[in-house]
C-alpha cells in the first residue's frame, strides 16, 4: 500500500487550494444570502481546468486521474459547496458520461467544450415523482423518422439554467422497465424546453436547482447516448463515479468546518485558557479529525479503484454515505465549537452545516446507498 501523493497530486490540491482562498472565498457568504449562482468564478474555474480534469486532452480535458478529481473537489468544498456541486456534475457525469459512452461526433461536438469549461452540462435523471425510484420516471421519448419527440418534467437539475447542454434520461419503451430507457444530449433553447424556477434552499444556495419542462422537444436520433434501452444502465454507471465526487465535495465540506472549528478554538478563550485546552474541546476535535480521516481513506479507495479499472460501485456507495454522514456530525460540531459566533454567517461554520445536508440526499441519498452496497455483499 502506498499512501504517497504523487507531485501531480500536490500540485493540483495547491492550485485547488489556492484558487478557492482567492477567488471563491471573497462573497461566498453574500453568494450564499442572495442565492447567486458563482458564474464568474465558474468560468475562471473552466480556464484553470477544473471543469474537465479527468477527460483525455484530445478532448480538451486535463487527462488527470480521480484522485486528482477528488483532491480538488475536497479544496473547493471546503470554502464553497455551491460551486463544487457544479464541477462535480459537469466533471463525473457529463464529461464521464459522454467520453465513456458517447460517439465521435458526439464527443466532438459537446465533450470538448464541456471538458474546457467553455460550456456547462447538467445531468437529468430525477422527475416530480421519481427520485430514488429512477426506473418509474414517466418522462418519454417517441421515435418520429430522425428526431425523438421529447415530453415529460424533470426536477432539481443541477446547473439547471446555466447548463447548455442536458443528458437526458427518458422512457422509450415503457413495456420492458428498465431496459427500455434511454439517455439524450439536449440542447438548451430547443422549442418546447422550458426552463422553471430557481429552487429556494436551506444549503448550497448559489446552486443553481431547476425544474425542466419538455413539451414536444425535437431530439435528433443522432444525440441518442448509446443504443435504445441503455440509458438507465448510463445512468447508474455514470452515478457511481459522480458519487466519488459528491462523497469528495462531503470530505471538503467536513474538512473546511474542522478547519475552522480547530483555529477558533485556539484563539477563544474562557475560565483563563483557550478553549482548546478544555478536554470536552479536544475529544470534540479528536472525534472530527478521525472520522475525517476515515471519510478520506474511503474516498481515496474508490478513486484509487476506478483509476485501476476495477469495480468501484461499492466502494463509492460506501464513501457517499459515510463521507455525508461525517460531513453532517462534523459541521454540527463545529458550530458548537463556535458557540454562539457559529450561528451567525460571519463564521462560515453555519453554512457549511446547512450544505453538508444535500450531500445525504443527490446522487441517491443514504438509504439507496445502503442499497447499493448490501446488493454488492449478497451478490
Ligand atoms: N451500477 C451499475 N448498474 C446498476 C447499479 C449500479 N450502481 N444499480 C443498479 N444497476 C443496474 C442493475 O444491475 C440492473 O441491471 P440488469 O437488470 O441489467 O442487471 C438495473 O440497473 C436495475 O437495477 P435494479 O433492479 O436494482 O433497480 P431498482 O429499480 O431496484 O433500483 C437503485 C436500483 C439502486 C435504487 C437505483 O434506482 C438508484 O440508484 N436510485 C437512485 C437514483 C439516483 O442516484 N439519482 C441521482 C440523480 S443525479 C443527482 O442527484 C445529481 C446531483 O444531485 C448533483
Ligand atoms: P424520494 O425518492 O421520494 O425519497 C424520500 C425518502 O424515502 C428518502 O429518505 C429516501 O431515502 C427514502 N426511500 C426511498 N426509497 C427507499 C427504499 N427503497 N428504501 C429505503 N428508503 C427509501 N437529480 C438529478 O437527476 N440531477 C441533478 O442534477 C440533481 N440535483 C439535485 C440538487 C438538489 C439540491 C437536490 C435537492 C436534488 C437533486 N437531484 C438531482 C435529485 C436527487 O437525486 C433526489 O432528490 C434524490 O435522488 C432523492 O429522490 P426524491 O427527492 O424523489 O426522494
Amino acid at each position: 500500500m502506498n499512501f504517497e501523493y504523487t507531485e501531480e497530486h500536490l500540485a493540483v490540491r495547491d492550485a485547488a487550494r489556492e484558487f478557492a482562498q482567492a477567488e471563491l472565498l471573497p462573497g461566498v457568504i453574500e453568494r450564499d444570502t442572495e442565492a447567486k449562482f458563482p458564474t464568474e468564478q465558474i468560468k475562471k474555474m473552466g480556464e484553470l481546468g477544473f471543469m474537465g480534469m479527468m477527460v483525455d486532452p484530445k478532448y480538451n480535458g486535463g487527462g488527470m486521474d480521480t484522485v486528482s478529481y477528488v483532491l480538488a473537489m475536497e479544496e473547493i468544498s471546503k470554502i464553497d459547496a455551491s460551486a463544487s456541486v457544479s464541477m462535480s456534475v459537469n466533471n463525473s457525469l457529463v464529461c464521464w458520461g459522454l467520453e465513456k459512452y458517447g460517439n465521435e461526433e458526439q464527443k466532438e461536438k459537446y465533450l470538448k467544450p464541456l471538458a474546457s469549461g467553455e460550456i456547462i452540462g447538467a445531468f437529468c435523471l430525477s422527475e416530480p415523482e421519481a427520485g430514488s425510484d429512477a426506473t418509474s420516471q414517466k418522462t418519454e421519448a417517441v421515435l418520429d423518422g430522425d428526431h425523438y419527440i421529447l415530453n415529460g418534467t424533470k426536477n432539481w437539475i443541477t446547473n439547471g439554467n446555466t447548463a447548455s447542454v442536458y443528458l437526458v434520461i427518458a422512457q422509450t419503451d415503457v413495456s420492458k422497465g428498465h431496459k427500455g430507457i434511454s439517455a439524450f444530449i439536449v440542447e438548451k433553447g430547443l422549442d418546447g424546453f422550458i426552463v422553471g424556477k430557481k429552487e429556494d434552499k436551506l444549503g448550497i444556495r448559489g446552486s443553481d436547482t431547476h425544474s425542466l419542462m419538455f413539451t414536444d422537444v425535437k431530439v435528433p436520433v443522432a444525440n441518442r447516448i448509446g443504443e435504445e434501452g441503455f440509458g438507465f444502465t448510463f445512468a447508474m454507471e455514470t452515478l457511481n463515479g459522480g458519487r466519488i465526487g459528491i462523497a469528495a465535495q462531503a470530505l471538503g465540506i467536513a474538512s473546511g468546518a474542522y478547519e475552522l472549528a480547530l483555529a477558533y478554538s485556539k484563539e477563544r478563550k474562557a475560565f483563563g485558557k483557550t478553549i482548546s485546552q478544555h478536554q470536552a474541546i479536544q475529544f470534540k476535535l479528536a472525534d472530527m479529525a478521525t472520522s475525517i480521516e476515515a471519510a478520506r481513506l474511503l474516498v481515496y479507495k474508490s478513486a484509487v479503484l476506478k483509476d485501476q479499472g476495477k469495480d468501484y460501485a461499492y466502494a463509492s456507495a460506501m464513501a457517499k454515505l459515510y463521507a455525508s454522514q461525517v460531513a453532517m456530525d462534523v459541521t454540527v460540531e463545529a458550530v458548537q465549537v463556535h458557540g454562539g459566533y457559529g450561528y451567525v454567517k460571519e463564521y462560515h461554520v453555519e453554512r457549511l452545516m446547512r450544505d453538508a445536508k444535500i450531500t445525504q440526499i443527490y446522487e441517491g441519498t443514504s438509504e439507496i446507498q445502503k442499497i447499493v452496497i448490501s446488493r454488492s455483499i449478497l451478490r
